[in-house]
């Protein structure tokens, strides 16, 4: 089949490598050991432990990889539930469904898209054991609320940080607030080296769990430190140590992150200055206890009908703009793995209606200024905030 579509102009997202990434590629390719847990994975690990002020950082291949070491950790099994939003990626649930665990699907809050504090205390159960915060678009959730409400039902907090590198809530680290949290590294992230993710460790007691975890269960990280004359098989494990190449690569970008970030909020507030006061579409939403990453710039119309079609319309013009996640409780798997508490009727909104613009750290001036059009173009030809006044890029 013929693809009859123009040459992309503005993709969704480029990864941003430079020269503090090659020459840690090299030095890794010259030291000879590219297994993971050397030099450069130890100083991408310190380097998250002063960012973020986590008790201990161990790096993994993804960002899936480490939620699915929160669910061995925590020792879930079937019978055990864990609540979390239907509006994310399937690896949040998978984690915990791949113990046997059910993932109970509550609402999210209409304007920041994570999960809402009245909807996860009401599919609560004695079964419950964690909540799984997701923070949608590196915007923090709630997080005095939800760490009283874990306090009272004495359950454990998690946060599916994938999105929140370098965002903060109430001036503390997404990612430092649960007794684990992980991060995502993977190609279209703030901070990438392709494929890779870290698991955050905060509450002491996991540490060294987590290690036994990423080392295929065993102590092995006890006998590289001389603690121990031989390794063994302690705990259910896997092979969740990211290899020295890819650490390498993630070693100059986590150099970067500042950098990084500072260019994408410089195109988060240029689209913000276009659209934040249109009224046919829904912009983001920022509480005031929230610094953001600038992660996604993402807009929601009055129906998917009308997301469509400017995806298409944007399209047209080489411009590639992204719909999310879809509702995981109407998925095939999330019905026969989870459970929805309740209708969920915002997250139902949200998967049909949202639309990621492309946003990336070296977007250039032109790049940026042809998006404003294309999306301003698909308002005003069907008659959409025809009479705001567009400033120009
Ligand atoms: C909320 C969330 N969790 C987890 C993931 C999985 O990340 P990774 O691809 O690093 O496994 C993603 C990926 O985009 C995500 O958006």
């Amino acid at each position: 089949m013929q693809n009859s579509d123009p040459p992309i102009r503005v993709p969704f997202c480029r990864p941003d490598y430079g020269r503090e990434e090659r020459d840690a590629f090299e030095e890794a390719i010259a030291g000879g050991r590219l297994e993971g847990g050397g030099a450069q994975t130890k100083q991408c690990e310190t380097l998250l432990e002063k960012n973020t002020g986590a008790e201990r950082v161990l790096i993994t291949p993804s960002c899936t990889a480490a939620l699915e070491m929160t669910a061995l950790a925590l020792e879930l099994g079937p019978g055990d539930e864990v609540i979390m939003p239907a509006f994310t990626f399937v690896s949040t649930a998978n984690a915990f469904a791949l113990r046997g665990a059910v993932p109970v699907f509550a609402d999210i809050d209409p304007l920041t898209l994570n999960l809402d504090v009245a909807a996860a205390r009401a599919a609560i159960t004695p079964r419950t054991r964690a909540i799984m915060l997701v923070h949608y678009a590196g915007v923090g959730c709630e997080m005095e609320a939800f760490l009283a409400l874990c306090a009272e039902h004495n359950l454990v907090l998690l946060e599916d940080a994938a999105q929140g590198i370098g965002a903060a809530w109430n001036g503390k680290a997404l990612g430092s607030f649960g007794a684990m949290a992980a991060f995502s590294f993977h190609h279209t992230k703030n901070v990438t080296c392709g494929e890779g993710g870290a698991l955050l460790v905060n509450a002491p007691n996991f540490v060294r769990p987590a290690e036994f975890i990423r080392d295929k269960g065993t102590d092995r990280a006890d006998f590289l430190r001389g603690q121990v004359s031989k390794y063994e098989w302690r705990v259910l494990g896997s092979s969740y140590l990211l290899s020295e190449l890819a650490a390498a690569v993630l070693l100059g970008q986590l150099k970067r992150e500042e950098e990084l970030t500072r260019a994408r909020l410089k195109i988060w507030q240029i689209y913000e200055e276009h659209f934040g006061r249109l009224n046919s579409i829904r912009t983001p939403h920022i509480p005031t206890a929230a610094r953001h990453n600038a992660h996604i710039y993402a807009i929601r119309f009055a129906n998917q009908e009308l997301r469509d079609a400017c995806a298409k319309h944007m399209r047209s013009l080489g411009v590639i703009a992204a719909p999310h996640y879809v509702a995981l409780h109407l998925t095939p798997a999330g019905q026969k793995y989870g459970r929805a508490s309740g209708e969920l009727p915002h997250t139902i909104d949200a998967a049909q209606t949202l639309l990621r613009l492309p946003l990336y750290s070296a977007m250039s001036a032109d790049e940026t200024a042809l998006v404003i059009e294309s999306l301003t173009s698909f308002l005003h030809s069907n008659g959409l905030d025809t009479d705001a006044i567009t400033p120009a890029p």
